[in-house]
């Protein structure tokens, strides 16, 4: 029976993804630095705890299962990979290349191309001072990353697009499928994200939510797309599920809404009005996210494989996010 390895299975986006997936019937193996959390095991299959730079473990994986689709979302994220860069780029790059090479792997055992699934950032997007941040980007432009995760994830980009389509495959060898998206800010009202610096969305909700203060790491001015988790895991899926001979692109950008913090606080305060929310700029941080559009377009997945958000920016905090979070915390 051919199974879906999910890496990285116990963050934001696999906690979300492995429930989405399991709800459909997969058979699903998952991998994570840690012990898979306990609220997951019952949806997998198989879980394995091994690191992404291990390709012993990764071999030892491959052995035991036939994937016909690899879920790479295993990274350390940005404020994380300017912390430790070096780090950053053994578990990014080094890590992505062994699941390069398992997928290449699988594909081969099994006669056919392995999907692999990638979750980029628009932090592949590198504006300078003077640049025009307002104008939605397309997957084309301004690609020169100002922090070590974007770089990282760029790369992965363009080595998934190399295996994809490019390598000159020896006789009977299988290419991978790579499918990949750019995913803006997410915001989950499951699970609070760490080491992201799109984080200040979702720690605004959760903080105001626990009647904690909080304190915002960028200016109150400061603009970025943004989409929730259950559009973000819908999208991974959905492309996933498309005909590759629908793709046109190895990559895609994927956005729902942009908006200011100022404006997040705002809303988030028509629920929250105590909500002690102040704005205390990080200018490290805030250099990072000056660096990113604060739109990009998305016409290309929108076009190929049907791709549209089902949450605008009201209808994500009050009919899913605030609700949610109430829920949670109350
Ligand atoms: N959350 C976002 O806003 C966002 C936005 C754009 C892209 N992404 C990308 O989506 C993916 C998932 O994001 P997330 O928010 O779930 O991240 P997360 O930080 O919540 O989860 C990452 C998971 O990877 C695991 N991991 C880290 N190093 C590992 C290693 N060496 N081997 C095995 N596992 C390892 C961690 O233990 C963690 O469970 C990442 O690739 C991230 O770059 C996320």
């Amino acid at each position: 029976m051919t199974q879906i390895l999910v890496t990285g299975a116990n963050g934001e986006i696999g906690h979300a993804l492995i429930r989405k997936l399991a709800s459909e019937g997969a058979s699903i193996v998952a991998l994570d630095l840690h012990d898979i959390d306990a609220t997951l095991s019952g949806f997998c299959a198989e879980s394995y705890r091994g690191d992404v730079r291990d390709a012993e473990v990764l071999g030892e994986i491959g052995r035991h299962h036939r994937f016909s689709a690899i879920y790479h979302m295993a990274s350390l994220l940005s404020t994380s990979g300017e912390r430790d860069p070096e780090l950053a780029h053994e578990v990014n790059v080094n890590g992505s290349f062994n699941i390069m090479k398992l997928a290449r792997a699988q594909s081969g055992l099994r006669g056919e191309r392995t999907k692999l699934i990638f979750t980029s950032s628009i932090a592949v997007y590198g504006l300078r001072a003077g640049d025009l941040r307002t104008r939605p980007l397309t997957e084309r432009e301004f690609l020169t990353p100002c922090t070590m995760y974007g770089i990282n994830k760029l790369y992965v980009e363009q080595m998934g697009r190399y295996f994809s389509e490019y390598y000159k495959i020896r006789e009977g060898e299988v290419p991978i499928d790579f499918r990949c998206l750019r995913f803006p800010g997410l915001i989950s009202s499951e699970t609070l994200p760490s080491g992201g610096t799109t984080d200040y969305g979702p720690e605004m909700l959760h903080a105001a939510a626990q009647g904690k203060p909080y304190r915002c790491f960028v200016r109150e001015s400061t603009r970025l797309p943004f989409m929730v988790m259950d559009d973000a895991v819908r999208a991974l899926t959905r492309l996933a599920g498309a005909p590759r001979s629908a793709l046109r692109h190895q990559v895609y950008n994927v956005t729902s809404f942009s908006v200011t913090a100022g404006e997040i606080k705002a809303l988030i305060e028509t629920s929250f009005p105590q909500a002690d929310i102040q704005f205390e700029v990080s200018a490290n941080r805030q250099a990072i996210v000056d660096s990113w559009p604060e739109n990009v377009d998305d016409s290309p997945a929108r076009a190929e494989w049907g791709w549209a958000p089902e949450y605008s920016f009201e209808r994500a905090f009050r009919d899913l996010l605030i609700p949610k979070v109430m829920a949670r915390y109350s």
